[in-house]
């Protein structure tokens, strides 16, 4: 081949890659990573980007090479010479891609193992952060997030201590659903009857969604929390805090964090707590809705926490609240009741 043609050649690639490479560069295709694991994520990407790029901008030049340097000229019609193999060339396109696929499965292998890996608690260290264990709850349509090391703390939203090792146990009380937060890179599945599990080392403070990508019934679109990335001294405090307004020894739980804490809000609007969500019916209306079920209003309001199903106001479906609410904490349920008959606490 003459000089000129593979100068040609390595011209025509270095401006495909690089379209190709600015493409790839100035669109923002990802979510900002904020865990480790999805910053190991992107860099496998990063590595397979890479290498497409590259063998983009070759195959590219050596097309629009031919394109244009083997054009037929008007009046030939002819077949081409015929040409014999190139064993070089052959073992080169062989040996190459083996190469790089070989690469790309060990850079993914490595990510793999490091991603699922949990760094165990030293027995000198009585900390309940090492590694922090949350279970995930998915029902139609409403994450609930419960920290077994810190009693019985349930929480809307997930969140997390920054820079924390964090062992999501994922299951759900109905369909699959499945959980995803963008900024963390990963989903997994919430399988009824199955516990799945979730590793996360949050690396950056903010709030992040929580979604559900599993089409799970009319209210999917809905099935959204959000994850918050605290200081580990913020997230300990959060959590004292809630135990305290939730201890039901010394019966002071606090209405309206039972209401936060177990996802009302996504569903029902109640203006006491602040909530707009409309799956559900609009709490703001319960004194009329106890009418028309006929019931005083205080036991109207428990009968459908503990079994949804005895009246379903018109215009809702049966079997879309969680009959879950059912155990409840009595203390818990008791404060709940009162702070939906007249905005207590
Ligand atoms: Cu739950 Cu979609």
């Amino acid at each position: 081949m003459r000089r000129g043609s593979v100068v040609q050649l390595v011209a025509i690639g270095a401006v495909c890659g690089a379209g190709a490479a600015l493409v790839a560069l100035l669109i923002p295709w990802m979510p900002h990573a904020a865990s480790e694991q999805a910053g190991r994520i992107d860099f496998v990407f990063w590595f397979v980007t890479a290498i497409c790029i590259a063998i983009f901008a070759l195959v590219a030049a050596v097309i629009l090479y031919a394109i244009v340097k083997f054009r037929a000229q008007p009046g030939e019609d002819a077949d081409g010479p015929p040409i014999h193999g190139n064993t070089g060339l052959e073992i080169a396109w062989t040996a190459v891609p083996a190469v790089l696929v070989t690469a790309i499965s060990i850079v993914s292998a490595v990510v793999l193992a490091k991603n699922e890996h949990i760094p165990h608690a030293s027995a000198a260290s009585s900390d309940r952060l090492t590694p922090l264990v949350v279970k995930v709850t998915a029902q139609q349509f409403a994450w609930s997030f419960q920290y077994p090391g810190f009693g019985k703390l349930t929480s809307a939203t997930l969140k997390l201590p920054i820079n924390v090792t964090t062992k999501l146990r994922i299951t759900s009380l109905d369909v699959t659903h499945s959980f995803w937060v963008p900024e963390f890179g990963q989903k997994e599945d919430a399988v009824p009857g199955l516990e799945t599990t979730l590793v996360i080392t949050p690396d950056r403070q903010g709030t992040f969604p929580v979604i559900c990508t599993e089409l799970c019934g009319l209210g999917h679109a809905v099935m959204r929390s959000s994850a918050q990335v605290m200081t580990s001294q913020r997230f300990l405090s959060w959590a004292k805090g809630q135990q305290k307004q939730l201890g039901s020894s010394s019966g002071g739980a606090s209405g309206k964090a039972v209401f936060t804490n177990n996802g009302c809000a996504s569903c029902h609007t109640f203006t006491p707590a602040g909530s707009k969500g409309t799956v559900g019916p609009d709490l703001d209306k319960l004194a009329q809705e106890a009418q028309r079920a006929g019931k005083p209003l205080q036991d109207f309001i428990r009968e459908s926490i503990v079994d949804p199903n005895a009246y379903v106001e018109p215009g809702f479906q049966k079997g879309i609240m969680p009959a879950t609410f059912s155990s409840l904490p009595k203390a818990q349920l008791a404060a709940l009741v009162s702070f939906l008959a007249g905005g207590k606490k």
